[in-house]
């Protein structure tokens, strides 16, 4: 097992990543601090995995909330079924969650934390490739709004993130490659090695090789936990985490939550964003080719959706968390490696872009 840490001075906390750890009961008992624990979890994961972490708990009183399965769920409805829970468990503001899941779960069951008596602890299993090397570390929590992908949220950090990267045995191809777009966006904004190792190695990333697995899954979780003790409420460098996620939460939002995957629409997102930086100046074509071309052997998708025109996306886009006084702002590649700081862009320029290579 190899443990990290966000350094975050007395918010600190570890990242566990290894084989097997959803069986090692320390793991996870000795960051409870209280004998009350619930479990958000979702009827999918349920399943396979509820019983393992119930198993370490007998010793506790342990509630688990059930949630529909599904991005289109990740909605305010879904996390007062867990405030509802909590409540008629007569649950103190000592008990602990546990959010056992990918990124949907993880993203509501830390806002639940964040919210339920002003803050309770609580520890994420992320169980998908895309929760393990993003969501689950960093302390962004939330849901979406029907007019705005992941618009109502709360920074709030974890007290641990328990990895085990057997679950993903059981994450279909789409979900798995859905993660990989993650994992490709680390090489992309701040390490161009690393983008050269998931070129060579993107095949055995496809098969679940266990050794390239890992290494993909450290690697971006120590970038991840670098950007976020550097920068946790997103004053600067941790804006680069959003690589072509304005134009992939437009998608998401434009198509309905759901349609395209998270990672499906940060890959094509990405391939926007890289054309557009080519546009700008910035990057050569060539290594605009060799994004797209690491996106399409990962099994993602490379091109924006025929049924959203250049007008809807630019509307959807001018909802987005980095614009500032309404400005559409987006992060640009300046080479593969090294991602800008947000910058506002031209309706001009941004239109080439979804005309042209997107479509
Ligand atoms: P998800 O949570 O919807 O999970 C994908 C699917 O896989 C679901 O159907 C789920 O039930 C299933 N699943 C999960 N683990 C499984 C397992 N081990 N075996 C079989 N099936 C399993 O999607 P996701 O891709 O994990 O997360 C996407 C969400 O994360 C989006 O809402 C996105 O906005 C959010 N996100 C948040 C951050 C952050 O920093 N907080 C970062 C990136 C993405
Ligand atoms: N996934 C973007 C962030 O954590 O900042």
């Amino acid at each position: 097992m190899k443990t990290l840490t966000v350094a975050l001075g007395e918010r600190s906390y570890p990242i566990y990543i290894g084989a097997n750890l959803l069986n090692q009961a320390d793991l996870l008992t000795s960051h409870i601090k209280s004998k009350q624990v619930v479990i958000v979890t979702n009827e999918t994961i349920a399943p396979l995995y509820l019983k393992n972490v119930l198993a370490h708990l007998s010793a506790f009183h342990v509630e688990s909330v059930i949630l529909p399965d599904g991005e289109q769920f990740k909605t305010l409805d879904s996390v007062n079924l867990i405030f509802d829970k909590l409540l008629a468990s007569k649950f103190s503001r000592n008990a602990t969650l546990v959010a056992l899941g990918g990124g949907v779960i993880g993203d509501m069951g830390g806002f639940a934390a964040a919210c339920y008596q002003r803050g309770i602890a609580f520890i994420q299993i992320p169980t998908t490739l895309l929760a393990q090397v993003d969501s689950s570390v960093g302390g962004k929590t939330g849901v979406n709004h029907p007019l705005g992908k992941n618009m109502i949220g709360a920074f709030y950090q974890p007290q641990a993130v328990i990895i085990d990267v057997d679950v993903l045995a059981t994450l279909d191809d789409r979900q798995f490659a859905a993660g990989l777009a993650e994992v490709i966006k680390y090489g992309l904004i701040r390490d161009a090695a690393f983008f050269v190792w998931l070129e060579e190695n993107i095949d055995a990333l496809l098969t679940r090789n266990k050794t390239a697995l890992i290494y993909a899954i450290e690697h971006s979780c120590l970038m991840k936990a670098d950007v976020v003790g550097e920068d946790e409420h997103e004053g600067g460098v941790r804006a680069t985490l959003n690589l072509g996620h304005t134009f992939g939460h437009a998608i998401e939002t434009g198509m309905g939550y759901g349609t395209y995957l998270h990672g499906e629409a940060v890959a094509i997102g990405t391939c926007l964003a890289a054309d557009l930086s080519q546009r700008k100046g910035f990057l050569n074509m060539d290594d605009v080719m060799r994004i797209v071309n690491l996106f399409e052997r990962a099994k993602l998708p490379v091109k924006s959706p025929t049924e959203l025109s250049s007008e809807q996306f630019i509307d959807l886009m001018a909802v987005d968390k980095k614009n500032v006084d309404g400005a559409i702002r987006v992060i640009l590649l300046e080479a593969i490696g090294k991602a800008t700081l947000p910058m506002s862009v031209d309706n001009l320029s941004l239109t080439q872009t979804l005309q042209s290579y997107g479509r």
